[in-house]
């Protein structure tokens, strides 16, 4: 972060030529002002300087300056900001009042997404600015809504899961209170209650982590990976993951030359996630829980990659609401293991996931997946 100290010598070079006689001075400092700002990773201590000699700019005789300058406030973090807009808005010139409301109706663009962080904010703006420069205004406005939309089911449907849990949690939590005053209390009963308070609050964890795994931004580093290690590693992995998970074998149908460029760790996750749902659509576990893998390469180049299973399959509804978040339809599952392989094959991958099922008949899924990761345009 750069302090008033580091960049001194910068800052008084522009303060001097704020008050340049040429006004096209003027403005080609306030413009290096704006650019300044926006690349950010200034002290607080550097905004509210910037922005007490900017506000003197707010009088300044020549629009062209003024409208400059109500541009290059937008990432301006000090409470003159308003001041400035204020005094621009009301500004005689109609094309510098125009660039303030728009410099006010951006802001509050960041406003809306800077809840968690400014850095945050600033992202989210400069891809709203990108889109728009691309694309014009109805874009910018009508992907500012779509997220805001989604934003807000998203929120909506998070409370619902979370009350979901926490009232039953909060119910136990009592009867447990309620029992440590009472000398004649039913200490089994108070167990149970201290139990089901536990797996709660594990299954609070579990929603958690996986919210943090699907909305988690990572560099991707990929590697060549062939389809069979990864699909063994990934029943490896159910396996291990509780004993009586051992019931699942799995024919796998794969030649091993079949390789693709892939993020190792995130495809393990996501293969893993679908051959735990085969596992679960059998109800007896002392049996053998079958499923097959099965893995070619496409006409057209892409990996193509089967995993069935024989289990109690899905009603027809149910399909087509598999891979939403919280869809789910085990008293313990959170609804993220199909969402999470999604975002893993089509964001991460940039391949396709599809699911079809059939009630007491079983469940496919097919993936495709490209065999490089050259072009990451999609
Ligand atoms: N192979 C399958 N057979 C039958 N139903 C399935 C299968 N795969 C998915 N489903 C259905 O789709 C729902 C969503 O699956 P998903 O993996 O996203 O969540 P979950 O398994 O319920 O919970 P989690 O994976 O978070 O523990 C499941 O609850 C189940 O009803
Ligand atoms: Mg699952």
């Amino acid at each position: 972060m750069n302090t008033i100290e580091t960049i001194k010598p910068q800052l008084n070079e522009l303060f001097q030529a704020f008050q340049a006689d040429l006004w096209i001075s003027v403005r080609e400092a306030v413009d290096r002002t704006g650019t300044m700002l926006k690349k950010g990773g200034l002290e607080p201590a550097i905004h509210a300087t910037l922005g007490e000699q900017l506000l003197k700019l707010a009088r300044h005789g020549k629009w062209e300056v003024r409208k400059s300058l109500a541009h290059a406030s937008l990432y301006l973090r000090h409470e003159s900001f308003f001041r400035i807009m204020a005094a621009l808005d009301l500004d005689d010139n109609a094309m510098v009042r125009t660039a303030a409301r728009r410099t006010l109706s951006r802001r509050s663009d960041i406003a809306r997404s800077d809840s968690l962080r400014n850095q945050h904010g600033d992202r989210m703006l400069k891809w709203l600015t990108d889109l728009e420069a691309k694309h014009g205004l109805p874009a910018r406005n009508a992907a500012r809504k779509a997220t805001e939309r989604l934003n807000a089911q998203f929120i909506k449907e998070l409370n619902h899961e979370f009350i979901k849990v926490i009232s039953p949690l909060d119910a136990s939590l009592e009867h447990i209170n309620n029992g440590l005053h009472d000398p004649d209390a039913d200490m089994g009963k108070l167990r149970r209650h201290a139990q089901r308070a536990l797996d709660r609050s594990r299954f609070l964890f579990a929603i958690m982590n996986s919210l943090r795994a699907l909305t988690e931004k990572i560099e991707l580093d990929f590697q060549m990976e062939t389809v069979l290690s990864m699909i063994d590693e990934a029943v490896h992995l159910v396996h291990d993951r509780a004993p009586e998970n051992q019931c699942l074998s799995v024919d796998v149908q794969i030649s091993p030359e079949i390789a693709l460029q892939a993020n190792r760790h995130l495809l393990l996750q996501a293969f893993s996630n679908i051959l735990q749902n085969s596992l679960e659509a059998y109800p007896d576990r002392s049996h053998k829980c079958c499923a097959s893998v099965a893995a070619s390469i496409e006409e057209n180049g892409l990996i193509r990659i089967v995993i069935a299973d024989q289990g109690n399959g899905m009603p027809e509804e149910a399909v087509n609401d598999a891979f939403q978040l919280f869809s789910t339809s085990k008293p313990r599952g959170t609804g993220f293991g199909l969402a999470l392989a999604k975002k893993i094959i089509e964001s991460d991958h940039g391949g396709s996931i599809h699911l079809a099922s059939s009630e007491g008949v079983g469940t496919t899924i097919t993936i495709f997946l490209p065999q490089d990761q050259e072009d990451r345009s999609w």
